[in-house]
């Protein structure tokens, strides 16, 4: 029987780009590109099993190992702390943390500051560790509404191309840290399958390097 390592995949533009990167490494499996609505594909010859999951669950799925190993942002693993292994820097899904405000945004420091986001944790972590108070607004999505409507003073957020911060007329003020997407494992299995897991992480870990 063929014993699989099984692999959650963020479902999108950045899970297609890691499949590559997996199917180049030689842990290919063709029926993934079929257009359907199937969410979980395998490829016995060559032991892999993926599955697409929403981004913000990947770290769930192989926390409590109902996925071997996965793909997840930079992003998600510090929000969560999730109790996995992070084997490797895949160096795609580039982006930022950063505040943004809208351009005429002065700063009051005799109040806190209105903090609208998805990353309460970072969010947190990072006023704390420069001593500003702040008030915490949790949104699950479409951030960059906030400040325009007056909720909050300032976004902790996502920042790619910048393109949304621009079309909502909002600066950027301070970066936070930088995001890439990183190959993560579940404890245990990292001991039961060892040997395949970081065979995958060995090849995949190789084309990464030399694509820098
Ligand atoms: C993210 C982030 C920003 C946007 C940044 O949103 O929250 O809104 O991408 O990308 P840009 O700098 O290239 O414009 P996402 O599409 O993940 O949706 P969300 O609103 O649910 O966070």
């Amino acid at each position: 029987m063929t014993q699989y390592v099984n692999i959650a995949l963020p479902k999108g533009r950045l899970g297609e780009k890691v499949y590559s990167l997996f199917a180049e490494a030689g842990f290919e499996c063709p029926s993934i590109l079929e257009e359907n609505r199937k969410l979980i594909f395998e490829n016995p010859g060559r032991g892999v099993r993926y599955f697409w999951v929403k981004p913000s669950d990947v770290a769930v799925y192989v926390e409590r190992g109902a996925a071997d190993i996965g793909v997840c942002g930079k992003d998600i693993l510090l929000e969560s702390s999730p109790e996995v292994y992070e084997l490797l820097d895949l160096k795609t899904g580039k982006c930022r943390m950063a505040v943004a405000s809208r351009k005429d945004f002065r700063e009051d420091h005799r109040r806190p500051l209105r903090v609208a986001t998805k990353f309460v944790n970072i969010a947190q972590d990072y006023y704390s560790s420069i001593g500003r108070e702040i008030d915490i607004i949790e949104l699950n999505g479409s951030i960059e509404i906030a400040p325009i409507l007056g909720l909050s003073d300032v976004i902790v957020d996502i920042v790619e191309t910048g393109t949304t911060l621009r079309e909502n007329d909002l600066v950027e003020t301070e970066k936070i840290m930088d995001i890439s997407a990183r190959l993560i494992s579940n404890k245990s299995s990292y001991e039961f399958k060892k040997e395949k897991i970081e065979q995958i992480t060995n090849s995949v870990g190789l084309l990464v390097s030399n694509r820098k």
